[in-house]
């Protein structure tokens, strides 16, 4: 394989954004004049916000790739994460490492800037495999008959509504009044992301991520999007497929049973004409549990990877159980990012984790541990929550025994799902 003389760097303001454009185009399907403009200031915005990289080959750009700002929840606690997207080369360049170069570039670029968490949607795997990332978890999209909508089933009369901080008042029948919700625009930013950063801790979410204020505030303008804040929801939906007899839901979120009615409410409000919604919901949704029949179909729409930049802020900065308890030793392996490799201790208390170097006291007291063995992919795939039966036939981990990994399983286990596609 012959080796271009590559440039590869942080796109600038004076740069050409239509050539970005245009390596889209060609690389990721049909734009037209709205999918331009919408994609022209994204672009812009990653050039601002120095995260928009470019390979140029003789001055001509044969590779573009970006990363947002995102917080991605892990058991209710917000963790920086750059989320990859736009990863894209020139056909006429492909196959001669200009993608891989792109990629190492970003990778460092990400760790430098102090990212524990690097997510990313593949259309292809070996690439980010071969740096790291590792399928982690799903993007889930449910279809809801539009009618059944309409009637979600009431709250359990036996069951008084629960006295939680932000909910209704305990016993209140129906879960309480509904709340005030209004229209939301792109002023509302901020609102939407601590909106959102609330539903998401209360919840104890892992996956959901949120994305920068300016980003979002570029998302609420667009014109194609319909949205609605409630003191403890948000709701951002609109319609899909070209027509009136579809709706995708982008985000609905809620903190209290009031809110989750009322948001579906404005859904449903549209279901003489919509004979379909379709919702980006995490698996275990409300929703599932609020029409009448069973015809909420989720589907796994894609899978996303995960790769720890830095795995002791990846440790420290997330949630675990508060019930979860565990040490355990980790040999950790990184060619790419040595910083993070070496013998850990991994320590899980009271809901909060800590990743040292080195064999702590009390574990050098548990005789007979062999180290759990675990590259970069194997160290990601376990942070999702990947348990340490599948890691080991999938030849992702090894060393330990059963006790580390009843721990680690307990303490890791789950099913994350991510809302945003990027
Ligand atoms: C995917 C893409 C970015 C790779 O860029 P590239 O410059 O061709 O990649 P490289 O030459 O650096 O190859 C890197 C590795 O990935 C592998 N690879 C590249 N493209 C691949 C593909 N489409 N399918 C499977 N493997 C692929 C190569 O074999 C190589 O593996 P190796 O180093 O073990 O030999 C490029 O093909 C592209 O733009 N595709 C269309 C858009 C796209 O799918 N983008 C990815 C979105 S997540």
């Amino acid at each position: 394989m012959s080796q271009p003389e590559l440039t590869i760097r942080l796109m600038r303001a004076d740069d050409d954004v239509d050539a970005e454009l245009d390596l889209r185009h060609r690389s990721f399907g049909p734009m037209d004049e709205a999918d331009r403009e919408f994609w022209s200031a994204e672009v812009r915005g990653c050039i601002e916000g120095g995260r928009q990289f470019g390979v140029w080959d003789d001055g001509r750009l044969v590779g573009a790739a970006r990363y947002y700002d995102m917080r991605q929840f892990w058991h209710g606690r917000a963790v920086p994460m750059a989320g990859v997207g736009g990863v894209k080369v020139a056909p006429e360049a492909r196959g001669r490492g200009v993608g891989r170069a792109l990629m190492i570039a970003l990778l460092d670029a990400m760790a430098e800037r102090g990212y524990p968490l690097s997510a990313l949607y593949p259309a292809t795997a070996h690439l980010y495999r071969s740096l790291g990332w590792e399928m982690a978890g799903g993007h889930y999209r449910a279809e809801i008959p539009g009618r059944s909508l309409g009637s979600l089933l009431p709250p359990d009369p036996r069951i008084p509504a629960a006295a939680e901080p932000g909910q209704a008042p305990a016993g209140t029948p129906g879960g309480g009044p509904p709340p005030a919700v209004r229209r939301a625009g792109p002023q509302d930013a901020d609102d939407v992301i601590a909106v959102l950063t609330a539903v998401h801790a209360g919840a104890r979410d892992c996956g959901p991520a949120t994305l920068d204020p300016d980003s979002v505030r570029r998302w609420l303008a667009g014109p194609h999007l319909f949205s609605y804040l409630a003191p403890d929801g948000f709701l951002g939906y609109g319609w899909h497929g070209g027509s009136d007899h579809e709706i995708m839901v982008h985000v609905l979120a809620a903190g209290s049973a009031p809110t989750a009615r009322a948001l579906w409410g404005i859904v449903a409000s549209h279901a003489s004409v919509t004979h379909t919604v379709h919702a980006v919901v995490g698996p275990d949704d409300p929703i599932g549990w609020l029409t009448r029949e069973p015809d909420v179909r989720l589907r796994l729409h894609k899978r996303w990877m995960l790769r720890v930049l830095d795995p002791a802020a990846a440790i420290s900065g997330r949630g675990f159980p508060a019930a979860a308890d565990a040490r355990v030793v980790l040999r950790l392996a990184d060619d790419q990012l040595p910083a993070g490799a070496g013998l850990h201790t991994l320590t899980v208390r009271d809901g909060e984790g800590s990743l040292l170097p080195g064999i702590t006291e009390r574990s050098a007291a548990s005789p007979g541990q062999e180290p759990v063995m675990l590259g970069p992919r194997g160290f990601a795939a376990l942070y999702a929550g990947v348990p340490m039966a599948t890691l080991r036939v999938a030849g992702l981990a090894a060393g330990g025994n059963r006790a580390t990994d009843e721990a680690l399983d307990a303490v890791f286990l789950s099913h994350p799902h991510l809302i945003d596609y990027f």
